[in-house]
C-alpha cells in the first residue's frame, strides 16, 4: 500500500494478493446483435469496461477475463492500458467451467473475487465487503431478496437460517422456486479452496453444465465458514441479456450520475434529462438545462450555464460562460465569460478566449479566437487564428479549402470584418484593418486601412416588377 501500482497489500500482518476473475464468455443471443454482449455500452462505455474500471481500485495482482464469442474484438476494445490476462473458454460448459479456465492464471494468489462482465454497475464498496470476508478465510457470497426470482439460482437455508446450497431454477422443486433469495453470481473466497473444489464439480443437472454454485455445498460439507452479503443497491447486480435490460441500466447509470452532480451542488433543471457518457467535472453554481449530453471528458468552471439540448464533448468551459440552447462543442476549450450559441457548432482543435461570442449558425473549426472577439451570426471560421477584439460580420466565410489543401487565415487584433466577406486563404488581415461588407478578400489586407472590392451600383427606373399571372 502507498504506491500506485502496488500488487500486494497487508492484512492482519500478512501479505495478501487478490485475483479477480470476470466471466464474459456468454454470447448474448438475446441482444439480437453481432456485437459481443459485453461490448454493448452503458453511458458510452462497454459493460465490461465498467466492471474492469470499478474493480481496478482493489489493485488486484491479476485480473483475468474469461472470454468466448468475439474475443478478439473484446480484447481490442479493452485497450492495452488495462493490465489483463485473457483466457478463452471454448466450448462454454457453465460458470464453473469458465472459472476453471482462469485457475492457471490465479493459482498463486490468496483471494479470488468473481464478477460478471454483463453485470456492469457493481460498485467498489460491495466488492470490498466480499473481499474482506474472503481474506478472513470465509466463502463470501452475494445474495439478494427479489420480487421475481424466476430464472435465477435460489439460496437454500436450513431451519436455523444457515446457508446450505444453491439450486438453479431449472433444477429446483416447486417449493424451492418460491424462495425469493437469489444468487447474484458474485462471490469471493480463498483461491486455494476454489482450486480444490472446481475439479470436483460434475454436470449431472438439468442443463448438463458445470455449475460454480456447487462449491457452496462443498464448503458446507467441509465446514468452511460461509457468509452471505447483500449489495447496497439492487441495480448493482442487475445483468444484461436483452436490449430492454441494457436501456434500463443505462437510465439507472444516468440517474446515478445526476444524483452525484446534485450532491455536488450542480443545478439540474431535470435530473431525468441529462446524459453523461464519460466524466463530467463541474465547478460551483453550474446550471444545466434539460437534454444536455456530455461525452468524454468535460470540465465546466464556476457559474457556467448550459442551455437546453446541447452536446458537449471533450471540452472545457471557463467560469461564467454561457452556452445557449442547441449548441455542439467538440474537443475545444472555451474561456471565461464567453457566450456560445444558440445553434453554434464548435469543432475540434478550437480555442476560444475570454468574453468571446459565437452566435447562431456559426461554425468554428481548428481555430483560435482571441479575447473579446465576436462572430454573432451565420459564419464559418475554419483553420483561422483570430486576434483579440475582432468583430466578424454575419455571413463571413473563411475559404480555407482550395479543393486539395486546407489553408490558414490570420486575422490580427482589433480587426472589423463587415458582413458577407469571403477570406480566401492563405491570407492575413493585419491588425486594425476594416474589411467592407461584401468583400472577397484574395490578397492580404494592410493594417488600419479600409479594404474593399470596388463595385458599382446602378438603378433602372424603367424596370417593372412582373405581375403574378392569374390562375383563371
Ligand atoms: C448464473 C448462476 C445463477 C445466478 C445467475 C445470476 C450458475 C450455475 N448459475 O446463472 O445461480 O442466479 O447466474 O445472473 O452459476 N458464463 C461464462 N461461461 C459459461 C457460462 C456463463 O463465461 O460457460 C458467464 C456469462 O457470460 C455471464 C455469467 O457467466 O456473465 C453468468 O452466466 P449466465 O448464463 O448469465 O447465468 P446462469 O448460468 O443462467
Ligand atoms: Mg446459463
Amino acid at each position: 500500500v502507498g504506491f500506485p501500482h502496488c500488487l500486494f497489500y497487508w492484512h492482519n500482518g500478512n501479505m495478501r494478493t487478490l485475483s479477480i476473475v470476470v466471466l464474459a464468455a456468454g454470447q448474448g443471443k438475446r441482444m439480437q446483435s453481432a456485437i459481443p454482449k459485453v461490448l454493448h455500452e452503458i453511458a458510452g462505455k462497454p459493460m465490461l469496461a465498467h466492471v474492469l474500471d470499478e474493480c481496478s481500485a482493489l489493485k488486484p495482482a491479476v485480473c483475468t477475463v474469461v472470454y468466448g464469442h468475439g474475443g478478439e474484438a473484446v480484447q481490442r476494445a479493452m485497450q492495452s492500458s488495462r493490465d489483463l490476462t485473457w483466457v478463452e473458454q471454448k466450448p462454454q460448459l457453465g460458470t464453473a467451467h469458465a472459472v476453471m479456465q482462469a485457475v492457471p492464471s490465479i493459482g498463486h494468489t490468496n483471494t479470488t473475487l468473481i464478477l460478471y462482465g454483463d453485470v456492469p454497475l457493481i460498485q467498489i464498496a460491495t466488492m470490498r465487503r466480499l473481499v474482506a470476508e474472503a481474506e478472513a478465510e470465509k466463502l463470501a457470497w452475494l445474495t439478494m431478496e427479489v420480487e421475481d426470482p424466476s430464472g435465477l439460482g435460489r439460496i437454500l437455508r436450513n431451519a436455523s437460517g444457515a446457508v446450505q446450497a444453491i439450486v438453479e431454477d431449472k433444477d429446483a422443486t416447486e417449493a424451492q422456486r418460491t424462495i425469493r433469495e437469489i444468487n447474484t453470481g458474485f462471490l469471493a473466497l480463498p483461491t486455494q479452496w476454489l482450486s480444490d473444489w472446481l475439479p470436483r464439480i460434475h454436470n449431472n443437472n438439468a442443463q448438463k453444465e458445470y455449475y460454480l454454485t456447487d462449491i457452496l455445498e462443498m464448503a458446507v460439507a467441509e465446514r468452511k465458514p460461509v457468509v452471505t452479503l447483500s449489495p447496497d443497491h439492487k441495480w448493482e447486480v442487475s445483468g444484461v441479456n436483452t436490449k430492454l435490460q441494457l436501456a434500463t441500466l443505462e437510465r439507472q447509470c444516468q440517474r446515478n450520475h445526476a444524483q452525484r452532480l446534485l450532491e455536488q451542488g450542480v443545478t439540474l433543471l431535470d435530473p431525468d434529462r441529462i446524459d453523461v457518457r464519460g466524466e463530467l467535472t463541474a465547478g460551483q453554481d453550474v446550471r444545466i438545462d434539460v437534454n444536455v449530453v456530455f461525452e468524454g471528458k468535460v470540465v465546466l468552471g464556476n457559474d457556467v450555464s448550459i442551455g437546453a439540448n446541447c452536446v458537449l464533448r471533450n471540452c472545457s468551459i471557463g467560469d461564467k460562460t454561457e452556452v445557449l440552447p442547441f449548441t455542439l462543442i467538440d474537443a475545444a476549450s472555451v474561456g471565461r465569460a464567453a457566450r456560445i450559441g444558440p445553434f453554434a457548432r464548435v469543432r475540434p482543435d478550437s480555442t476560444l478566449g475570454d468574453d468571446v461570442h459565437i452566435g447562431n449558425f456559426v461554425e468554428v473549426k481548428a481555430s483560435t479566437i482571441g479575447d473579446h472577439s465576436k462572430a454573432n451570426h451565420l459564419a464559418y471560421i475554419g483553420d483561422a487564428t483570430v486576434g483579440v477584439n475582432v468583430n466578424v460580420g454575419a455571413g463571413t466565410i473563411t475559404c480555407n479549402y482550395d479543393g486539395a489543401n486546407k489553408h490558414r487565415t490570420i486575422i490580427g487584433d482589433n480587426v472589423h470584418i463587415g458582413s458577407d466577406v469571403q477570406l480566401v486563404a492563405p491570407i492575413t488581415v493585419a491588425s486594425g484593418a476594416t474589411i467592407a461588407a461584401g468583400t472577397t478578400l484574395w490578397k492580404d489586407a494592410p493594417a488600419d486601412a479600409l479594404t474593399l472590392n470596388p463595385k458599382t451600383q446602378t438603378s433602372n427606373p424603367t424596370w417593372k416588377r412582373p405581375n403574378k399571372e392569374s390562375k383563371h
